[in-house]
C-alpha cells in the first residue's frame, strides 16, 4: 500500500470516502437497482449493496474485479446487505434488458471512455423512465496555470523538507509546466474534455444537480511521506481546506464534477 492512499485511514477519509459521501447523497431510495460502470475494486459497489440496494458492479479488468469479488466474498454483513453480482466486461458491449435500473453510477471512469455520447445513450437505455444518473468525473483539460502554481509550491516545500516521492524541477517556471503537463498530456492517451461529456450528461438526463470538488489534493497525498502521523494527517487537511477555499473563491479551476440528473425521455 505504499504508494496507494489506502495507506492511512485520515487520507481516506479525505478523499474515497468523501467521494462516497457524494455518490450516497444522489442517489436516493431504498431498495434500488443499480449498476455501477468500471466499479475497481469495487468499494462503492460494496457500500450501495451494504445499504440495501441490489448492486451489479462491471469492470473490464479482470485482475480489479479478483479483489473485489474476494473483499465481496469475506464481507461480515453478507447476509444483511443486498444482492451484490460483478462481472469483468467492457461497457461497450455488456447489455442488459432496458428500463432495468433505479441508479447507473459512473465514478472516475467516464473521462477515459471514447465516445461518451455513445457510453451516456447506453446508460439512458438500461436505467427506468425516472432513474437516475450519477457521475463523479474528471475535467482534466480545465488545469490551470494558477492550481498548478499552487500545487508546485506545496509539492517542493514537501519536498525540500524531504517528506514527498517525487522530484520537481528547482526552476518554479520549469516545475509549474511540469505539473501543466503532467495532468493535461501524461495520463491516459484517451481523455474526454469536460464539454464532450458535459452537453450529453444535459441532454439526455434532466434536473440535474451539478457541483464542483476537490481533487488536486489527492495528487499530494499519494506522493507525500511525512514521518509523523499526526503531522501528516494535519498536513493533508490543511491542503484539502485549503483547495476548498481556491475553489470557492473561484481561484483555481477544479478538476473534479458531480453531475446527477434523471432520465429524459429518448
Ligand atoms: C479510476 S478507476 C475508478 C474505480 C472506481 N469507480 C472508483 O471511483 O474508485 C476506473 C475503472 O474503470 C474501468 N474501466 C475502464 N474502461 C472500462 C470499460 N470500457 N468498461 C468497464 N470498465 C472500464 C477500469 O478498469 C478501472 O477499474
Amino acid at each position: 500500500m505504499k504508494d496507494s492512499l489506502w495507506r492511512q485511514p485520515y487520507l481516506i477519509e479525505l478523499t474515497y470516502a468523501d467521494n462516497f459521501s457524494l455518490v450516497e447523497n444522489s442517489i436516493r431510495g431504498r431498495n434500488l437497482r443499480v449498476l455501477e460502470v468500471g466499479c475497481g475494486t469495487g468499494f462503492m459497489s460494496l457500500e450501495l449493496a451494504r445499504m440495501g440496494h441490489d448492486v451489479v458492479g462491471i469492470d473490464m479488468n479482470e485482475k480489479i474485479l479478483r479483489i473485489a469479488r474476494r473483499t465481496m466474498e469475506t464481507d461480515p454483513h453478507s447476509k444483511t446487505r443486498g444482492d451484490l453480482r460483478y462481472e469483468v466486461a467492457d461497457f461497450n458491449e455488456w447489455s442488459d434488458d432496458p428500463g432495468t435500473y433505479d441508479a447507473v453510477l459512473f465514478s472516475r471512469v467516464l473521462h477515459e471512455l471514447p465516445h461518451p455520447r455513445k457510453i451516456l445513450s447506453r446508460a439512458h437505455h438500461l436505467l427506468k423512465n425516472g432513474g437516475r444518473l450519477v457521475c463523479l468525473e474528471y475535467a482534466y483539460d480545465g488545469m490551470d496555470r494558477r492550481a498548478a502554481t499552487w500545487l508546485y509550491q506545496i509539492r517542493r516545500v514537501l519536498e525540500l523538507l524531504g517528506w514527498y516521492s517525487s522530484h520537481l524541477p528547482e526552476n518554479p517556471k520549469e516545475g509549474v509546466d511540469s505539473i501543466m503537463k503532467a495532468n493535461l498530456y501524461a495520463r491516459r492517451e484517451h481523455i474526454n474534455k469536460y464539454d464532450e461529456m458535459r452537453h450529453p450528461l444535459e441532454q439526455l438526463f434532466h434536473g440535474g444537480h451539478f457541483s464542483w470538488h476537490c481533487y488536486h489534493c489527492w495528487d499530494v497525498f499519494r506522493d507525500m511521506r511525512v514521518p509523523d502521523q499526526k503531522k501528516e494527517k494535519a498536513l493533508a487537511s490543511l491542503f484539502k481546506g485549503m483547495e476548498q477555499i481556491l475553489i470557492d473563491s473561484r481561484e483555481i479551476q477544479p478538476v473534479l464534477f458531480l453531475f446527477v440528473g434523471t432520465k429524459a425521455p429518448a
